[in-house]
């Protein structure tokens, strides 16, 4: 019988994650089919019970779901319990047990582009304190990174971002406001982006000017729509080496298939549809 596995959010209907799953079934001679379900906020605990009863394999969970989920599963992995966000959920014996491939994802990507030894005791910077900065701190922090600060225009909520995870110990973050970070920039290897500041229509902006960053950073930003925001620009100008966020959509989908399936799908396959899809 046909499985089917899906992606609950609002909105839903510009998500690529059929495009990716759909593939990689087929790819792979699974029968599956892969869907996105809009799922409001009012029915959260509906739609995941009524899933939940129908046998649906496995799903994708996004905005604005990914927090609010966690008590309407069985068991939770202790990554996304850290983080307090699940992207991915799994049918186990009966059971909906949580993930997150997010932060994971973006790791995945950043040492591929580097490819350096010892890459964990680089100095990271990551712009932002939102849940995608969550996500990414967290994982960065569990694969060993030892280096890691944060900016953030609310500075406070930089400092409660850290004070709550239970790798702080291991681990001496600064904060930084925006300014801050600005007058810093000289001191790190990578530069993470994490706001939503240059996604489209608003191209033109980016949270900082980048005036003081060294010749040959790695920046990354993890937006992908446009495929360079103004960040990744300005950081191409002073000569850094620029990645956008399709490597991080495609790992954590990848993990997630990987979750579901045991198979670590064709990712190279993965970013020439998106990019396509895109219109790159
Ligand atoms: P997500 O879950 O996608 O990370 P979020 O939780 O709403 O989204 O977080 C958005 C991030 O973008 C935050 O770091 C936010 O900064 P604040 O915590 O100070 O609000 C940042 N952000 C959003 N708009 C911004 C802007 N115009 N300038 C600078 N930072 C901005």
């Amino acid at each position: 019988m046909e499985k089917v596995y899906g992606v609950i959010g609002n909105p839903i209907s510009h998500s690529l994650s059929p495009l990716i799953h759909n593939h990689c079934f087929a790819n792979e001679n699974i029968v599956a089919a892969y869907h996105a379900f809009l799922v409001k906020k009012e029915n959260l605990s509906l739609a995941v019970r009524g899933m939940k009863a129908i046998g649906i394999h496995g799903f994708n969970v996004t905005i604005p779901h990914k927090e609010a989920i966690i008590p309407y599963l069985d068991k939770v992995d202790p990554l996304a319990k850290e983080i307090g966000a699940v992207n991915t959920v799994v049918l186990r014996n009966d059971s909906y047990i949580g993930y997150n491939t997010d932060g994971i994802g973006f790791v995945r990507g950043l040492k591929e582009a580097i490819q350096k030894e010892k890459v964990e005791q680089k100095k990271v910077l990551i712009i932002g304190a939102g849940g995608a900065a969550r996500a990414i701190y967290y994982s960065l922090l569990a694969e060993g990174f030892t280096n890691v600060d944060l900016a953030n225009r609310s500075v406070e909520r930089a400092r409660q971002l850290i004070s709550g995870s239970t790798y702080a110990s291991r681990n001496f973050s600064n904060t930084y406001s925006l300014a801050e970070a600005e007058e810093n920039l000289e001191q790190y290897d990578i530069l993470i982006q994490t706001t939503s500041v240059g996604m489209s229509p608003r191209t033109e902006e980016s949270p900082l000017t980048l005036e003081k960053v060294k010749k040959y950073t790695y920046v990354f930003d993890i937006i992908y729509n446009p495929f360079e925001t103004k960040f990744l620009t300005l950081a191409k100008e002073k000569g850094c080496h620029i990645y956008n966020g399709i490597d991080m959509f495609v790992y954590q989908g990848a993990y997630a298939f990987q979750l579901w399936t045991g198979i670590w799908p064709d990712t190279e396959v993965m970013k020439k549809l998106v990019i396509n899809r895109l219109g790159g």
